[in-house]
């Protein structure tokens, strides 16, 4: 078995990582019977494939699924989702409680090996997403002008996701199940607009040509949109040589050197205008004057329309959105998360009828500083701390903005911090930690355990590394899992949020 080698007709068994697949070869050559297989790619269990090795190794093989030989019986084309599986779509085929078997049983595998340290786990049933489809409140779409980098198919026009795992592949669609009714009509009218237009369609390769990037952002509780039309405008300076090269391959394209470019961007803001009064949702609509020559969709902005934030609401908190706010992409999901969240606070003997006093709660890795903004009312402290200074400018406007006083918001590594937290033997009643996916940096993990707190909640994006972490807070600690608690935030994809309480006996 060597590398490049071609395997067909592999039957796929599970998911073993949140990203591979796991397959048994079954072969007549007793040295490879029964090998193991990972297989990377968007395939389903049940189903036959032929892969490419990747690498062979003495137990083990891992490879790329190359192509699909049968289709699983799991997989079912999604009624509302003609377009197959792709980025943030990669499960769209599989029925959405066969989506959560998997994403369940994989947070149970991951957390399996916990039991030699504590034999009594046991993973809570997993909460489903309150919506299904149309969940995003943000999406981003790029302009593109080739099907595949590859193939190099010249198409002139095509919209997809912002890059995903095949950033060289692009389809084009008019609507997607991922957003809502009214932001696919907003995409679809701007999508055409832009077509309609003798402008060309950013190049991602030459790096010039015009159309970028859009954006759009829905509040669902208040059902408010903001719009970001990315464009690079500096093309406009040029358009006299570049047309006539562009010219060239579309006969269809009208000669733009007739036109001034100021009465170009007139007519674009024109339109936008006009768009954000034919739809009452739309509060905000920004152009992005984007030249930067990395794939980013905002750049200088300009507010052409309405007000510069949207707002939206979570549990009794409101929040504005500007067009560079973090904020959880699933804004039903993020409800229910952070309900269970304090619910396992609340079940906490040490919180009287629901009278909760913490002293202080610690939160560590803030990002839209949401989770800490919902204990604020239950704690004399919340003390929050996020890399990411946008993030923390973000966090304050809007703990402002619903009276919050008693958070302080800490711009630093979490591992710098806790460094100086223990120095000064602070103590912290709750701590949530709630990190990225490579889980807690290696200097900040032992910290944790350095001070006091009565309970800890681990919000988690990557049941391997929360596996890695509960592993060695188990080995070095007395605190136990009390309860483990999948969430899940991302239909259709094969992202999981693992929600764990650890207390001390
Ligand atoms: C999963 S998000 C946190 C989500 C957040 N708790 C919420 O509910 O919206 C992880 C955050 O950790 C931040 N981060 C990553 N590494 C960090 C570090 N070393 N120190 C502090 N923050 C970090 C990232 O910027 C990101 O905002």
């Amino acid at each position: 078995m060597k590398k490049n080698e071609i395997i067909k007709n592999v039957v796929v068994e599970k998911l073993v990582f949140w990203w591979k697949w796991f397959a048994r070869l079954k072969s007549d050559n007793k040295d490879i019977d029964w090998k193991a297989i990972f297989i990377s790619g968007w395939v389903v269990p049940g189903s036959v494939v032929n892969i490419r090795i990747l690498k062979s190794r003495k137990d083990y093989i891992e490879a790329q699924s190359q192509e699909l030989v049968k289709k699983s019986p799991l997989e079912k084309e999604h009624p509302n989702n003609p377009f197959g599986m792709q980025a943030w779509l990669a499960r769209a085929n599989i029925p959405y409680d066969e989506q959560l078997k998997i994403k369940a049983w994989q947070v149970e595998e991951s957390i399996f090996h916990l039991k030699k340290f504590q034999n009594d786990l046991v993973v809570s049933p997993i909460v489903p997403s309150p919506i299904i489809d149309w969940y995003r409140n943000k999406i981003e779409f790029s302009f593109w002008k080739y099907i595949s980098a590859k193939e190099w198919k010249n198409e002139h026009f095509n919209l997809w996701f912002h890059k995903q795992w095949e950033f060289s592949k692009i389809q084009d669609f008019d609507w997607t199940i991922l957003i809502s009714e009214v932001a696919n009509k907003i995409f679809k009218e701007i999508k055409d607009f832009a077509k309609a237009s003798w402008l060309p369609v950013y190049d991602q390769f030459d790096q010039k040509w015009f159309f970028r990037h859009i954006v759009i952002r829905q509040a669902f509780f208040t059902n408010q949109i903001m719009v970001i039309f990315s464009i690079n405008h500096k093309y406009l300076d040029v358009i006299p040589a570049e047309a006539g090269i562009y010219k060239k391959g579309n006969d269809n394209l009208i000669d733009p050197r007739v036109e001034h470019k100021d009465n170009i961007m007139e007519k674009i803001k024109a339109f936008l205008n006009k768009l954000a009064l034919k739809y009452s949702e739309i509060k905000s609509i920004y152009l992005s004057l984007n030249d930067n020559r990395s794939d980013t969709s905002i750049w200088e902005l300009e507010l052409i329309y309405g007000n510069e934030f949207i707002e939206e609401k979570l549990l009794w908190l409101t929040f504005n959105i500007s067009p560079k706010s973090f904020f959880q992409t699933n804004s039903y999901g993020a409800e229910k998360l952070y309900n269970e969240v304090l619910n396992l606070v609340n079940s906490e003997q040490w919180i009287v009828n629901n009278d909760w006093n913490l002293w202080t709660v610690l939160d560590l890795y803030g990002w839209t500083w949401t989770i800490g903004m919902v204990f604020a009312p239950h704690s004399k402290k919340v003390i929050s701390v996020e890399l990411v200074t946008d993030a923390s400018k973000d966090g304050e406007a809007n703990a402002n903005k619903n009276g919050i006083k008693n958070m302080e918001f800490i711009n630093a590594k979490v591992e710098d911090f806790l460094d100086d937290y223990i120095k000064k033997w602070e103590k912290a009643e709750l701590l949530i930690i709630d990190p990225p996916r490579t889980g807690m940096h290696p200097d900040a993990l032992p910290n944790i355990l350095k001070f006091w707190t009565k309970q800890i909640i681990y919000v988690s994006c990557n049941p391997a590394t929360l596996s890695r972490d509960l592993s060695f807070i188990l080995q070095n600690s007395d605190y136990k899992i009390e309860k483990i608690i999948p969430v899940d935030m991302f239909p259709h994809t094969s992202h999981i949020e693992t929600i764990v309480s650890l207390t001390k006996s």
